[in-house]
């Protein structure tokens, strides 16, 4: 575990550092260093392909890394920094391309933890990707990042992350869609309509940002083909890579039946037990609520969705260590509650389900 001072020194010394953030722990690595960005792909195993946020703490310091801001940019900048919130934006030439790779564009936020802007204010822009090995979930704690790259990793200790779930990740440029890459064919482009597209829900939700603009998700029709019109080139690399999912089989419990199939080698997530017990109590001849409150291995948010949040990458983890053969995740879908997390959230379990 190291210091402030101490993982600053690392840092401008050209190493690599876990570091906190209100999202999930970042692998950091100052960005004009190229050997300590190439360590964090060789670290993390990612692809070389698959382009760095840059975590920056002011606006001066985004101004080193991004070409000036549009209005409705600016606007949401001022709203949502320091947030979950990533935006893509054209980069300055002096941007290495190990960071963005070779694409045109730079993914950048300021992120809302006290210790990492603190640390960011002393460094400069930080590159960071999840600290986590690609393929495994993104690590919320320090123990997380520890179970990836070993005990003794050097790791600046934030505590857990508030929000344990990546940043929302969106574009204001829709043009991008057609020039973020070389090679594209005219023919195959289908630039949005939107002011406002989502690569990847977080936090920060498509109501929030609606007050800006209209927001559309991204979807696999948008993107781009290469000149031979067969190999799609994606906006955000990242959407093709596989993300999140545990070893163990993850399903929703949709229905209180499902509880049956639940054995000990299962790990349960629940946003909110008291509402499935009422739904056993409805339903003659399933589960009854005692069993319910007996049963295995049971992890209980209490109707809170900040704590089903924290806890979702954290199950899976606990499911690899402990070898659960299955987690049940309570269909959130289902749930009358609304919340800004909602749709980061399904996202998630839906790509751990499929795992993709
Ligand atoms: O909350 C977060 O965003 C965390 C913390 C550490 O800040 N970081 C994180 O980084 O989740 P990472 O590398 O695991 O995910 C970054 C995503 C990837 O899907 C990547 O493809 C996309 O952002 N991305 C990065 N640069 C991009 C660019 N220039 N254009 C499009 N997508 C980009
Ligand atoms: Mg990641």
């Amino acid at each position: 575990m190291l210091g402030i001072k101490e993982a600053v020194e690392r840092l401008r010394s050209g190493g690599v550092v876990a570091i906190p953030t209100e999202t999930v722990y970042g692998l950091a690595a100052e960005v004009t260093n190229l050997q300590a960005i190439q360590e964090i792909f060789f670290l993390k195993r990612r692809p070389s392909d698959n382009p760095l946020i840059v975590h920056v703490s002011s606006l001066k310091q985004l101004s080193e890394i991004s070409k000036p801001l549009t209005e409705l940019e600016l606007s949401i900048i001022n709203k949502f920094w320091p947030g979950p919130l990533t935006l893509i934006l054209p980069r300055k030439k002096k941007v290495l391309d190990a960071v963005t790779a070779g694409l045109e564009t730079v993914a950048v936020r300021m992120p809302l933890h006290s210790l990492c802007l603190d640390l960011l204010q002393r460094t400069g822009p930080l590159v960071a990707p999840s600290a986590n090995l690609s393929g495994t979930p993104s690590p919320t704690k320090k123990e997380h990042v520890q179970n990836d790259f070993g005990p003794s990793f050097p790791i600046l200790d934030g505590g857990a992350c508030s929000i344990g779930l990546e940043s929302t990740v969106i574009s204001c440029r829709t043009s991008h869609l057609s020039t973020t890459r070389k090679n594209v064919s005219a023919n195959s482009k289908t630039p949005s309509q939107s002011d406002i597209i989502i690569y990847r829900p977080g936090a920060i939700s498509e109501k929030q940002l609606s007050e800006f603009g209209t927001v559309e998700y991204y979807s696999a029709s948008q993107a781009e083909h290469d000149s031979a019109g067969s190999i799609p080139i994606l906006p955000s690399p990242g959407l093709k890579y596989r993300h999140y999912a545990p070893k163990a089989r993850v399903e929703w419990l949709s229905s209180i039946d499902r509880l049956r199939e639940v054995t000990e080698t299962s790990i349960v997530l629940l946003l909110d037990k008291t509402q499935l017990v009422d739904q056993a109590q409805a339903v003659e001849g399933t589960i009854s609520s005692q069993e319910l409150a007996q049963s295995f291995n049971l992890v209980d948010c209490e109707g809170s969705w900040e704590r089903f949040g924290q806890l979702l990458y954290d199950t899976f983890r606990v499911a690899d260590i402990e070898n659960y053969t299955h987690v049940f995740v309570q269909d959130i879908r289902l749930s009358t509650a609304t919340s800004s997390l909602k749709d980061a959230l399904t996202n998630r379990i839906e790509k751990a389900i499929s795992g993709q």
